[in-house]
């Protein structure tokens, strides 16, 4: 039993045809799927709302009139808080500009710090758009895989700093913590990161987007707390949306220093932020600290009984560890399957709707992310039906 005292962090909202896109898609993929399963797929949570934003957004819709409405110094200030009391980072007012999300600041910057022909290097397997928007836009895209060490992963720092070099290469994708492996970037890889790019020219977007979600006993660190040189050479990506859980609010703060930089976004970008984005962020940075510490102690309790269920029931399948962020990373490779087979098995025999590791490049083959910000309970079903479903002849092949 997971005890947290104040909020609900145990009943399960059912989603269905409610048009989110985790749920639509398990549907989509089998129409027939029992009303018990939940899917542990696209990086939202089965939470309901912090009471915090819920409350304060009702006072406001009672009390306020939804015309054009940009954002108040109450915004800036509160943010701006958020920052120094998490992240020991002061950003300028200035540097602000406000997105829809962290995907459509990623195509801004990438439209306005890139040519046509240019490349952008990334650190697959990673979170898919990092390639995909790029692509999209008609940039090539270099490649610097992670490399395991034990259960976690690494920059392979010699061929990141020859990818770094080449000409062609602009701009640098960090996920940071990033996702899907987990890892939290300690201060001095960063330090190494922002050195490389710096001297070669490599301009950084930071995607900090999963940085309020630390595991207990792991530290984030913003680039934007490294040495003020590397400041004019980086966009900072934040959200509240992983958060809180808001993402369908879309409201993102990118914090860019470099004034050149932050001009051309802010034309591209176009238009601001809806108002209850803006109102949901506000009220979550000023009352929902409380509400996060404890939702990391149910994320991290989970990440504690997926490991140890694994560990005990099934151990050919290798967890990593869960530094930030609350999607896990595990290599079901032991069991013997290719990739596709391992996809139907997942999603035809247990009934378990993951995000396939291939989708996220090189090195994800095999693999899994599982998204455990859920009540614990589903968690315990997924694993049961992991285990109940599991191919015999590979049962006892350890
Ligand atoms: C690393 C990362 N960046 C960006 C996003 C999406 O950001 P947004 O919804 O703000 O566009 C996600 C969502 O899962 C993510 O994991």
């Amino acid at each position: 039993m997971v005890k947290v005292n104040k909020y609900d962090f145990e009943t399960l909202v059912n989603r269905k045809n409610t048009g989110s896109g985790k749920w639509d898609r398990m549907y989509g993929a089998n129409p027939n799927i029992g009303d018990n399963i939940v899917p542990l797929s696209v990086a939202d949570m089965e939470f309901r709302t912090a009471p915090g934003i819920v409350e304060n957004l009702k006072k406001y819709l009672d009390e306020s009139i939804l015309g054009y409405t940009s954002p108040t110094d109450d915004y800036y200030n509160s943010v701006i808080r958020w920052m120094e009391r998490r992240h020991g980072f002061s950003p300028k007012r200035e540097w602000f500009v406000e997105v829809p999300g962290v995907i459509p600041a990623l195509r801004h910057l990438v439209a306005v710090l890139t040519e046509p022909g240019d490349s952008v290097l990334i650190t697959p397997p990673v979170y898919f758009p990092f390639s995909s928007v790029p692509v999209s836009q008609g940039r090539k895209v270099v490649e610097s895989e992670l490399v395991v060490r034990g259960n976690t992963y690494d920059i392979d720092f010699d061929d990141f700093e020859a990818k770094a070099r080449r000409e062609d290469v602009k701009l640098f994708i960090l996920c940071s913590p990033h996702n899907p492996v987990g890892r939290v970037w300690e201060k001095w890889e960063l330090e190494k990161i922002c050195k490389i790019c710096y001297e070669n020219d490599v301009y950084i977007i930071s995607d900090e987007i999963h940085f309020d979600l630390i595991m207990p006993g792991y530290r984030h660190t913003s680039i934007a707390t490294l040495d003020d040189k590397y400041l004019d050479n980086c966009a900072i990506c934040t959200a509240p949306s992983k958060t809180f859980n808001l993402a369908g609010m879309q409201a993102a703060n990118i914090f860019i220093a470099n004034r050149d930089v932050r001009e051309r976004v802010t034309e591209v970008k176009g238009g601001g932020v809806n108002v209850l984005g803006i109102k949901a962020c506000e009220f979550a940075y000023n009352h929902c600290e409380e509400w996060l510490e404890q939702v990391i102690q149910v994320i991290d309790g989970n990440r504690k009984y997926v490991e140890s269920f694994i560990a005990k029931s099934i151990p050919q399948v290798k967890v990593f560890e869960l530094q930030g962020t609350y999607l896990m990373w595990l290599d079901f490779n032991g069991l013997g399957m290719d990739y596709k087979e391992l996809e139907v098995f997942l999603q035809n025999s247990a009934q378990l709707f993951l995000n396939q590791g291939y989708v996220f490049g090189n090195g994800g083959h095999g693999f899994v992310r599982m998204n455990i910000a859920c009540p614990r309970w589903v968690i315990e079903d997924a694993m049961d039906r992991l285990l109940r479903h599991y191919p015999e002849d590979t049962q006892d092949c350890t």
